[in-house]
């Protein structure tokens, strides 16, 4: 396995039997700094870091693909009419996710692009979206003029809380967006419901959920449409590209005219040939050469991430202030980043960003992720653009504005999540261990921390 820093992993075991006898305590519930005596020194306060070797370098790449690479190269068919081996791979995702179709595309946003355009949203209209997510899920739709009505997130789940839906619809709403952030499944049942009764679209931005399961099925195939990014830092990547997949001939033949300059597909022509809009959102042969070569390793990645998120989670679950994320019932995540809720009154008030920063002391890289982006501006720019002034009412602008503040499951989320970079997964179980000790040693010292 490729490793960022070739530094001597520490003997976890050698350090591991002086402190266990103080470890086994800490997770029985009493307070933080009953043992600190007895645990090794936060890397913060000089201790030695609890990780000191690197974490799996990310994107990665094997000889065994070159080959598919330099065919693509040497065959001069780079434009994707030219060859076949985009629809290969879309052949074998489609196959991949359980899905009847997939149409290959340029990035994640523009699969999100092509899918809310085929479910007819337009100017005007108003699309209920999660609000905890990459910012490209709001462009889509703002991109589409029409209104991202943000759902409030389930701080528990970190996805959309499907009971925060229906007071949202008004005669404007058109589709509902959830989004499987870090790859863990919404619980998409009540979703289709309230979809179903209010004759609205569900378009799943699945971008971070390659192969996470809801009920036996893959996110990204439960609703109308599922959109996937293969960005750079994505588990299938290949610098840029994205993916939509679907059931539905119909709309995937609209999907593919759309990416296409509106060329007819399949089923989905008129009198002339270029009948109906579209743009150019498709993928070149070159990332698909290199999708198609890293299926098996999606495949495997992906288990061994799940198996060292369950340990992970089973270990973070012994201590008070850390709580991993709830899963809906008969779902399996793939975890894109691992995310757990930190709760300071645990550790003696340390504030998360100090937590962040003795954690990354420790050799434990993480990061706050996603903020309450609502507030940053690119919202009040599009609200007070000449378009939106046109096509919504200054009560409907004003109301919208105005409800940012009512996002409370979605400003705990922001306010208590830290998130494990995504390569960390693939480490050794052994590596697994140093990330609970070293949340353990933090908390230990916690009150010296919070002091320092
Ligand atoms: C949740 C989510 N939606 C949409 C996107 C957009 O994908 P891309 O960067 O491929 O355009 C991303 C990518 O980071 C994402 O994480």
């Amino acid at each position: 396995m490729h490793k960022q820093t070739n530094l001597t992993r520490r003997g976890f075991i050698q350090h591991a039997a002086a402190g266990s006898a103080a470890l086994t305590w800490l997770g029985s519930g009493q307070g933080p700094n009953l043992f600190a005596a007895e645990t090794a020194r936060p890397a913060l306060l000089g201790g030695k870091p609890a990780h000191a070797g690197g974490w799996p370098a990310w994107p990665t790449w094997r000889e065994s693909w070159e080959p598919a690479v330099l065919e693509v190269l040497r065959s001069r068919r780079w434009f994707r009419g030219s060859g076949q081996t985009v629809a290969e791979f879309e052949e074998a995702y489609a196959k991949l996710m359980g899905a009847k179709r997939c149409l290959a595309t340029a990035s994640g946003t523009t699969a999100l692009l092509v899918s809310l355009h085929v479910m007819d949203v337009d100017a005007g209209d108003e699309v209920i979206v999660s609000p905890y997510t990459f910012i490209a899920t709001y462009n889509a739709v703002l991109i589409n003029k029409a209104l991202p009505v943000f759902a409030d997130t389930d701080p528990a789940t970190l996805t959309m809380d499907p009971a925060s839906i229906e007071s949202r619809i008004t005669d404007r709403t058109r589709a509902i967006l959830p989004v499987h952030i870090f790859g863990l499944p919404c619980d998409m049942d009540p979703i289709n419901a309230i979809a179903k009764r209010h004759q609205l679209a569900v378009v799943e931005d699945a971008c971070q959920a390659w192969l996470a399961e809801y009920h036996g099925r893959k996110c990204g195939t439960l609703g109308d449409l599922g959109c996937f990014s293969f960005q750079e830092s994505k588990h299938l990547p290949s610098g840029e590209g994205g993916a939509v997949t679907g059931n539905s001939d119909a709309l995937m033949d609209r999907c593919t005219a759309f990416h296409n300059c509106g060329r007819a597909t399949g089923g989905f022509k008129g009198e002339r040939p270029y009948f109906t809009r579209g743009s150019n959102y498709r993928m070149q042969h070159f990332q698909a050469a290199i999708l198609t070569q890293q299926l098996d390793k999606l495949v495997s990645d992906t288990a061994r991430r799940r198996a060292n998120a369950d340990y992970l989670s089973a270990q973070l679950r012994q201590i008070p202030g850390v709580q991993p994320v709830r899963l809906p019932a008969d779902s399996r995540a793939v975890w894109h980043l691992y995310p757990f809720r930190y709760d300071s009154r645990e550790f003696s008030g340390l504030s998360r960003d100090h937590f962040m920063r003795a954690l990354g002391a420790e050799g434990v890289p993480v990061s706050s992720v996603y903020h309450e982006q609502y507030f940053d501006g690119l919202m009040d720019e599009a609200i007070e653009s000449r378009g939106f002034k046109r096509l919504f009412s200054p009560q409907r602008l004003k109301a919208y504005r105005d409800s940012f503040q009512e996002l409370k499951g979605n400003r705990q989320a922001c306010a208590a999540t830290v998130a494990m970079t995504q390569n960390m997964l693939l480490a050794e179980r052994s590596d697994m261990d140093h990330i609970v000790e070293a949340i353990r040693k933090i908390r230990a010292h916690s009150a010296a921390l919070a002091k320092a």
